[in-house]
């Protein structure tokens, strides 16, 4: 029977806890991680993994070929801070991966596909507390242009071609398994880190600057449910808005104070404050909740919590 699940980009930060949630729930033999890069040894034992380029086409339909594959998450991309850096190498990343796989289900070779939108989408325009699923968007990051055009192009093979693509809008996403790479909302995950090693976190935002979070397994809810849902449930085929709880860097130093009374937070901010500053505060995600019953079970301080009893063995 054709119904293998591949992830592509599964070594990521979002990658890693979706395969492992996939093999969890499906079985390991029906998911079929692949990435750029080998994961760690208990990861790439634990099922099918395969080295994979995102954006070499033929490797792709091979591998969907092969492992009779029926349902692709593409969790490939390159984040905001690091594709200022790479804009046309982050363009290529961003925008092959998703064309391939969009021509690819266009040809009926694969049934359904999730990418991954973000808050990113937005800019400096936007209404940014509270911000409508519908509303101005005009991103100034390169990483920001990728993802908007890339839900134009998902909503587009959606109503032209049929292809059942789903996607989400993630804020930033806070795990302990793997870390994120290249963010502007790394800061709000590296402080737990810092804070456990060093006792202090010199931040590279500025006191002040709210953006929407969420605990990684809030995310990874959001993502299964949203492909489990009945297609006709998912009126939105650019990208949902999508919210856990919104912060700002000085708020995560006081729940980090709770645990480890002498922390100490500085900032010295760099480029990713501009980014940052197009970014919205907070997110009205109440179509997610209304078409697909989403809701979010983590605030900042369970969130500080998980992070930092699964981190002190790391660092004691
Ligand atoms: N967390 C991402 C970033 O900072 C946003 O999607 O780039």
């Amino acid at each position: 029977m054709k119904s293998r699940i591949l992830i592509i980009g599964a070594c990521g930060q979002i990658g890693t806890e979706l395969t492992m949630a996939l093999r969890a729930r499906f079985g390991a033999d029906k998911v079929v991680a692949s990435d750029i890069r080998e994961g760690d040894a208990q990861f790439m034992r634990e099922g099918h993994f395969e080295l994979l380029d995102a954006t070499d086409f033929e490797a792709v339909e091979d591998i969907i070929f092969r492992y009779k594959v029926d349902t692709v998450y593409l969790m490939a991309a390159m984040l905001s801070a690091i594709a200022e850096r790479f804009p046309s190498k982050a363009w290529d990343l961003n925008m092959n991966s998703l064309f391939h796989i969009l021509n690819i289900a266009k040809d009926g070779k694969v049934k359904k596909v999730f990418w991954p939108s973000s808050i990113a989408v937005f800019g400096g325009t936007t209404p940014s507390q509270n911000t409508p699923q519908t509303t101005v968007m005009e991103p100034s990051t390169v990483y920001g242009i990728s993802k908007q055009t890339g839900e134009r192009w998902c909503e587009y093979y959606y109503k032209k071609f049929g292809v059942d693509v789903r996607s989400i809008r993630y804020p930033g996403l806070i795990s302990y398994t793997t870390e994120p790479g290249g963010g502007t909302t790394d800061y709000a995950v590296d402080i737990y880190h810092r804070a456990l090693k060093h006792g202090q976190y010199r931040c590279f935002l500025k006191e002040g600057t709210v953006l929407p979070m969420m605990y990684m397994e809030d995310a990874i809810k959001a993502t299964i449910g949203i492909m489990d849902a009945k297609a006709e449930d998912i009126k939105i085929r650019s990208s949902y808005n999508l919210a856990g709880v919104s912060y700002a860097p000085e708020d995560v130093a006081e729940s980090i104070k709770k645990h480890i009374p002498d922390f100490k937070i500085s900032y010295d901010i760099d480029f990713r404050q501009s980014i940052a500053d197009t970014w919205p505060e907070s997110i009205d995600d109440s179509e997610a909740r209304k078409d697909w019953g989403w809701s979010h079970s983590f605030d900042l301080e369970s969130i500080t919590k998980i992070m930092l009893d699964n981190l002190r063995d790391r660092y004691s």
